[in-house]
């Protein structure tokens, strides 16, 4: 369990460099990652590499015990380059190219980009061959930010033809398969289709969707290239920062290129832009547990291993709406809550705060005149007490499903502004890390044996395929929690012959006879068992087997009395259908009813903000609240902290979660 930090060396004078080495020797740091924006350092001038500043700085680190994870310095290419072949610049859908000035402005699929990232990528890979300091590369940096996935030039045009063209059989294929009748927009060649740039209404849903997969394949491509040069030089671990929340990537296909996933957490700017709701003055200051913790799982388990975070907030940053000061040990409270999802390893960003360019606003854990900042001691703590951590393995028996598909085909017809498919996601993820369980956020199409459990909400695409494995899986004892929306359409974005839930409808045993939308502040309910429970935003009437039981009946509006939340037992498995958007004392009702029936143990609920995560018996209770909390365990089995959980605080324990009871109520 290791601290490391991003540093930029190029940003300083050679003279400070031992003093930073050594510093963050003393703080106890492991890993250093360096170069991803260095292009214009390394090769000033076209051809005149200069390797002598780079080798000086891994050396220095190397003397210091520290190990150097290098990035390839692709997200900027220099003015140079971009003078001589400006057909590397991107383009918005309207054709504006994305010009140089600041980072990301290269495009996935142009030729020449690719034949000078090979360039320079392997004169890296080579010149850094057999250092020993250097354990591992990073490809890039965050691919896709700054909306950058989907790129609409000329170049991408012709890539996303050839794409379809490897994709259907012929073009009436494609015709067929999306659908393209509607408003007459056949296609005779695929060289005719194009990126869907602006239109005045709608663009089709299918030639959207599969925009979007190409769009995510060439960056899977991109990457590639890079893991493959980077491999044929040395014996590295590959890896690639990721971000949060983030939609146009599809992490899983990328993955697959990778030894190690990586991402990039900034708690305090994250629920403020990529959240619903605004945050409470507690989230300013820490964040969001569950947002955090829901992109924890998926980079876990989506190459069931160990995790990174590469970047980690480090104090206040620049680019939110509005950039609070953290809460006093916030720093020490994400990298410890980041090792209980898993992580091996978080490196805080960055080192020193600059003196130059676009982040003279972001905090490092040093000021820039070199003085400690906030965020050094808490990474100096958490440093100490990380290494003398030893952890197991996250073992899940709960499957939430995450895709990409689903996330792009309801994002093109969300039907409501507020159904976003990720907050659907997170509130069943919210659910279940209230009860103190642990989850793996996985792809549907994961081996599912492991698991006692799974939930899919939001299933939007389903072929007969999926059904098929869903429903061995439900044969087998499995217990299945299956949320609104599922089962409408074919994987080509089209609706399904038959009624919702299309092909899942043997296995859930009803069909969708309506389903209708409201705004966020409406309130929906329904009836279970004579109590009341509150859902919002969407509402399905189903049209129920007779077998099938009705576990909710919808009790407002022209829906009164039809079912709203159905379950069928097939052996010792089940499925429930909750076809509302369930507010959480209902979604509470469906975990907590699903994990009995998987004989799953779970806690009592636990405090807002306040969250469990077992590695193999030993548990982290993370408090990312002001407020304190008691905690109920023997003193022999406290490895980190007390019993008493302070403000932005954590406790380790060697117990298992549900055997700790929290205080429900603050100190
Ligand atoms: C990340 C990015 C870093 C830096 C950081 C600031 O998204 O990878 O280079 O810009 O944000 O918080
Ligand atoms: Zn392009």
């Amino acid at each position: 369990m290791s601290i490391g930090v991003c540093y930029f060396p190029e940003h300083w004078p050679r003279e400070q460099w031992k003093s930073d080495a050594r510093q963050m020797a003393e703080a106890g740091i492991e890993y250093v990652r360096l170069a991803e924006f260095s292009w214009g350092v390394i090769e000033p001038t076209p051809g005149n590499l200069d390797f002598s500043w780079l080798d000086e700085a891994v050396d220095l680190l190397a003397d210091y015990g520290l190990k150097v994870v290098l990035c390839t310095p692709t997200a900027t290419p220099p003015k140079w380059l971009v003078d001589d072949y400006p057909e590397i610049l991107q383009a918005d859908a309207d054709g504006t190219p994305r010009n140089f000035g600041s980072r990301r402005h290269y495009c996935f699929n142009s030729s020449r980009y690719r034949a000078e990232t090979r360039r320079i990528v392997s004169s890296m890979a080579a010149h850094y061959a057999d250092h020993p300091a250097v354990v591992g590369w990073q490809t890039d940096n965050e691919f896709g930010c700054h909306e950058t996935v989907r790129c609409y030039c000329e170049d991408c045009s012709s890539a996303f033809s050839e794409w379809l063209a490897a994709k259907y059989d012929d073009v009436d294929d494609l015709n067929e398969q999306w659908g393209t009748t509607f408003w007459s927009q056949q296609y005779t060649s695929f060289e005719a289709v194009d990126p869907p740039r602006p239109t005045p209404a709608d663009h089709h849903p299918s030639r959207l969707l599969d925009y979007y997969r190409f769009a995510t394949d060439s960056v899977v491509g991109y990457n590639r290239l890079h893991a493959d040069i980077i491999r044929e030089h040395g014996d590295w671990f590959v890896t690639h920062n990721f971000m949060g929340d983030f939609e146009t990537l599809d992490m899983h296909k990328v993955s697959t290129d990778l030894d190690l996933v990586s991402w990039d957490s900034y708690p305090t700017g994250f629920v403020q832009d990529r959240r619903a709701g605004d945050p409470s003055m507690d989230e300013l200051r820490a964040g969001d547990p569950d947002q955090v913790g829901l992109n924890h799982d998926l980079c876990r388990a989506t190459n069931d291993a160990p995790f990174w975070v590469m970047e980690q907030q480090p104090g206040d940053v620049n680019w939110p709406s509005h950039c609070p000061q953290p809460g006093n040990g916030a720093m020490r409270l994400w990298a410890h809550h980041a090792v209980g999802h898993g992580a091996d390893a978080v490196l805080y960003f960055r080192w020193r705060r600059c003196l130059e360019g676009q982040e003279q606003y972001h905090a490092g854990l040093l000021k820039q005149d070199g003085s400690l900042d906030r965020g050094y001691s808490d990474a100096r703590t958490a440093a100490e007490e990380l290494s003398a951590v030893d952890a197991g393995h996250v073992d899940a028996s709960v499957a939430l499903f995450h895709d990409y598909d689903n996330w792009w085909a309801i994002g093109a017809q969300p039907h409501a502004p507020e159904f976003d498919y990720w907050e659907h996601l997170r509130c069943y993820y919210r659910a279940l890390r209230a009860r103190g369980v642990q989850v793996d956020v996985v792809h549907p199409d994961t081996p599912l044996e492991d698991y006692d459990a799974v939930v899919a909400p939001g299933l939007h695409l389903v072929d007969t395929k999926l059904a098929d494995r869903l429903t061995s899986f439900v044969d087998r004892g499995g217990q299945l929690l299956v949320g609104a929306r599922s089962g409408v359409k074919t994987p080509a974005n089209q609706l399904h012959e038959t009624l919702a839930p299309g092909p899942l409808a043997d296995l859930t045993g009803f069909v969708v006879d309506q389903h209708e939308s409201f705004p966020e502040d409406i309130t929906l309910t329904v009836d279970v068992d004579g109590d009341e429970y509150a859902a919002t935003v969407w509402a399905e009437w189903l049209n129920p087997d007779p077998q099938t039981t009705v576990v909710a009946m919808h009790t407002s509006g022209p829906g009164a009395g039809r079912p709203a939340v159905t379950r069928t037992n097939r052996g010792d498995g089940s499925v429930t259908y909750c076809g509302v958007w369930p507010e959480s004392e209902l979604l509470d009702e469906l975990v907590t009813d699903l994990l009995s029936r998987g004989r799953i143990e779970f806690t009592s609920r636990l405090p807002d903000g306040v969250r469990l995560n077992e590695r193999d018996g030993l548990t982290w209770i993370t408090n990312f609240t002001s407020s304190t909390f008691e905690i109920d365990v023997p003193t022999k089995d406290i490895v980190i902290g007390g019993r008493t959980l302070g403000a932005y605080d954590v406790v380790v324990v060697s117990t298992v979660p549900h055997q700790i009871s929290i205080s429900r109520e603050a100190l």
